[in-house]
C-alpha cells in the first residue's frame, strides 16, 4: 500500500501562519523602520541587478491590482513584474468590479482568500485602510490621495543607481505640494537625504503635519521660495503635475486648473532655470509638457525621467518579494 504524505508547510496561502506572522503591508512608510527602507532599497537595487535570479520566484502566486483611477505604469510595471517572476496579475476595475455596490473591507476579504496580494488605487486613502482591513494578504499602496510610496522608493533607487551612493545627496522638488511630495518626505527622512521644497501651494492636509514634523526634526527638509537659488545647491529637480491625475480633464475643475497654470508657471522646470547647472532632472510622470516641465528638459541629456520610470518595476518586484517572504 502506498502512503501519501500531505506535509503541513507553513506558507503564503495559510491564514494562520500569516496572521501569526503580523502581516506587513505599505500603505505609506511611516509603518517601516529607517533601517527596513535602506534595507527595501539595497534589496531593490539587488533585484534590478540579478533580475533573471528571480524569474521564478511568483510561481502559482497571483496579485490583484484594485484600480479606481487611471495608471500607465502602475499597471504595466506590477504586472509584468509578476510575469517575470512567473506569478500572475489580474486587473480588477474599480467600476466594473462589485467593490461600489458592498463595503470594501468584506470584498478585500474576499479578494485575500484567492491571492497572495494585493496593489490598490484608491482615491481616498480611508478607502485604502478599509482594504487592509478586510485583507488577510499584504496590501501595497498604488497610489491614493495622499501618498504614493512605490513611486519614491523608485525615485530612491534611481538617484542610487545614478550616484552609486545616497549619501550627501540634495535633491529639489518644484512643484504643488501632493501625494508625491508625502512619500518623498517620509522617504528622504528615512535615508538621511536633504529635501529642498519649492512648494507655492503647500500642504493643506493636517494628517501631514507629523511627517513633515518628523523630518524637520531630522534635519532633512527645508523649504525655499526662490527656485533658482534651490537648484543652484541641488544634485536632483524633481516636479509632477499640477493638477492632480483625476481633476486634470474634469469639466468643474476648470477655474481651480487654471489658477494653478497662472500662479505655477514661473516655477516651470527648463532650460532657463536650470542654465548652466549639473543637476539631473525627474518627472514621476505623466508628464503635462509645457507646465511643469518644457518639452526639451524632458529630453535634455540631465534628465533621468525614463530610467526613473523604469525603476518601477524593480522597486516593485523588491516590495512584492519582500512582503511575501
Ligand atoms: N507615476 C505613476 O504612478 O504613473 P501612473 O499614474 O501612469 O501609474
Amino acid at each position: 500500500m502506498t502512503t501519501v504524505c500531505i506535509e503541513k508547510s507553513p506558507g503564503i496561502f495559510d491564514k494562520e501562519y500569516m496572521q501569526e506572522k503580523r502581516i506587513k503591508h505599505l500603505v505609506n512608510w511611516q509603518d517601516w523602520t529607517d533601517s527596513e527602507i535602506l534595507d527595501l532599497l539595497e534589496y531593490s537595487m539587488y533585484v534590478k541587478n540579478n533580475r533573471v535570479y528571480f524569474s521564478g520566484h511568483m510561481q502559482n502566486r497571483t496579485l490583484v491590482m484594485l484600480f479606481q483611477k487611471t495608471s500607465t505604469r502602475t499597471r504595466v510595471s506590477f504586472e509584468a513584474g509578476m510575469t517575470e517572476m512567473g506569478g500572475h496579475a489580474v486587473y480588477l476595475d474599480w467600476r466594473t468590479s462589485n467593490f461600489q455596490l458592498t463595503d470594501i473591507e468584506f470584498e478585500a476579504q474576499y479578494l485575500s482568500r484567492n491571492v497572495s496580494i494585493i496593489m490598490a488605487r484608491m482615491k481616498e486613502h480611508g478607502d485604502l485602510q478599509e482594504i487592509v482591513a478586510g485583507s488577510q494578504v499584504p496590501v501595497i499602496n498604488g497610489c491614493c490621495n495622499l501618498f504614493h510610496p512605490c513611486q519614491s522608493l523608485a525615485d530612491m533607487l534611481t538617484i542610487y543607481q545614478d550616484r552609486g551612493s545616497i549619501s550627501g545627496v540634495n535633491l529639489c522638488y518644484i512643484g504643488v505640494h501632493n501625494n508625491v511630495v508625502n512619500s518623498l518626505i517620509e522617504i528622504t527622512s528615512a535615508l538621511g537625504i536633504h529635501l529642498v521644497l519649492v512648494t507655492p501651494i503647500g500642504n493643506d492636509n493636517p494628517i501631514i503635519d507629523p511627517i513633515i514634523e518628523k523630518a524637520r526634526k531630522k534635519g532633512t527638509i527645508t523649504w525655499e521660495t526662490d527656485p533658482r537659488k534651490a537648484v543652484e545647491n541641488c544634485d536632483y529637480v524633481y516636479t509632477d503635475t499640477w493638477v492632480d491625475m483625476e481633476f486634470f480633464n474634469d469639466p468643474a475643475y476648470q477655474e481651480e486648473k487654471q489658477k494653478r497654470i497662472d500662479l505655477m508657471m514661473p516655477y516651470q522646470v527648463n532650460h532657463k532655470l536650470l542654465d548652466g547647472l549639473n543637476i539631473k532632472v525627474m518627472h514621476d510622470m505623466p508628464i503635462h509638457s509645457e507646465f511643469e516641465i518644457s518639452k526639451d528638459m524632458v529630453k535634455d541629456p540631465r534628465s533621468i525621467i525614463f530610467q526613473q520610470a523604469e525603476n518601477r518595476l524593480d522597486a516593485q518586484k523588491a516590495i512584492i518579494l519582500k512582503l511575501l517572504h
